[in-house]
């Protein structure tokens, strides 16, 4: 079964997009622009998974679309919208929570982390945040989704659901005409020298928008001086840097700054070490600083410039939607029928 090629992925509009959001994921997603279709979404309904303040979450949902459009997301050729304002996510999320299994989800890696020694008092959408996801994917019937490694769990939950999905219903599907499956095995993109950005303090924690210290992270609004010192700060080892590879092995903050320049400049950690080999940080650092504020100074600029026109980006929000709804409703009017619901 071939289904069109079509990438979606999702950014939590829950404050403070960092650098890995845009390595592992919105500069990867401007990338694939050129060569599919694509459905970038702003996932409101999955941010208030946990508590939002509700005057907080209209400003985080035009930032991160402020993000895609700064980034160079052609809002016109692709889609930008809100989760939210395209109710099938919700409606496909609903058929997906009793096609996914409790056994499933209780393995979801990070439920456990975000709900912590607390997991009476976790929401229960925070439980099922993965078939909502799931959903959001499959109700595009998308075939590609880049994200950072941390979704790659979620992703497979996905498949599994689309997986299942189809074998349960194989005789309606068949009997209304959908072919073989109806969903696609939506494939990870997970890849490039970016894909798990970690903490500038601690090499051994991924770069989050939830760690206390900011000097953790790079938000993409900070200004050139704030870049500059936070990487000056960033944790090192006191080694010069190696001229392979394999020598950043234990060395996870090395590994973490040279995996960011190469991914800013867009050549291999390898072709990085053959400049930088033999270093020292403070020579490597220099250069980390003036490559990052050259590469996130414009586009921190021009997201703060974006966000003073919430009519513009709500209106791109808007269209959006409208265009998502489209394709999401005839996915949803079909999983009506293979379910057997009776429908107008
Ligand atoms: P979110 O909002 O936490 O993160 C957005 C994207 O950024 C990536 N990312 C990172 N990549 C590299 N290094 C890091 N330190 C780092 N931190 C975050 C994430 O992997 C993600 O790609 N559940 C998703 C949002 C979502 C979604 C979807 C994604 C909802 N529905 C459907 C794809 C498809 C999330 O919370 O991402």
């Amino acid at each position: 079964m071939t289904f069109k090629e079509r990438v979606f992925s999702g950014v939590q509009p829950t404050g403070n997009l960092h650098l890995g959001n845009y390595l592992g994921a919105i500069a990867r997603f401007v990338a694939l622009q050129d060569k599919f279709d694509c459905i970038y979404c702003v996932v409101d309904m999955h941010a208030i998974t946990v508590w939002q303040d509700p005057t907080e979450l209209p400003p985080a949902t035009r930032e991160v679309t402020a993000a895609f459009l700064a980034s160079g997301i052609d809002p016109k050729k692709h889609i930008v919208f809100n989760q939210s304002q395209v109710a099938e996510h919700a409606e496909l999320a609903w058929v997906f929570n009793c096609v996914a299994r409790m056994g499933w989800l209780n393995r979801m890696t990070q439920f456990k982390e975000k709900a912590g020694k607390d997991k009476e008092n976790a929401s229960v959408g925070l439980f099922a945040y993965p078939t909502l996801m799931a959903a959001d994917i499959l109700v595009y019937r998308a075939t590609h989704v880049p994200v950072g490694e941390d979704q790659k769990q979620h992703l497979e939950l996905a498949r599994d659901i689309a997986q299942k999905f189809n074998n349960d219903f194989d005789a309606s599907i068949k009997a209304h005409g959908f072919g073989e499956a109806f969903f696609p095995q939506p494939e990870p993109l997970i890849t490039g020298p970016a894909t798990r950005i970690m903490s500038l303090r601690d090499g051994s924690k991924k770069m989050s928008k939830s760690e206390p210290s900011d000097y953790s992270r790079i938000n993409l609004t900070d200004d050139a001086d704030t870049i500059a010192q936070k990487i000056r700060k960033a944790k090192t080892d006191p080694e010069p840097l190696p001229s392979e590879e394999k020598g950043l092995d234990p060395r996870p903050e090395a590994d973490n700054l040279v995996g960011i320049y190469a991914a800013l400049s867009g050549v291999p950690k390898a072709q990085v070490l053959t400049q930088f080999g033999g270093a020292q940080f403070s020579v490597f650092k220099s250069a980390l600083v003036d490559l990052a504020v050259e590469k996130l100074g414009p586009l921190g600029g021009e997201m703060k410039r974006m966000v003073q026109d919430p009519v513009y980006i709500d209106s791109v929000l808007a269209d959006g939607a409208a265009r998502a709804g489209a394709i999401a409703a005839e996915t949803m009017k079909a999983v009506k029928d293979i379910v057997g619901f009776v429908r107008r």
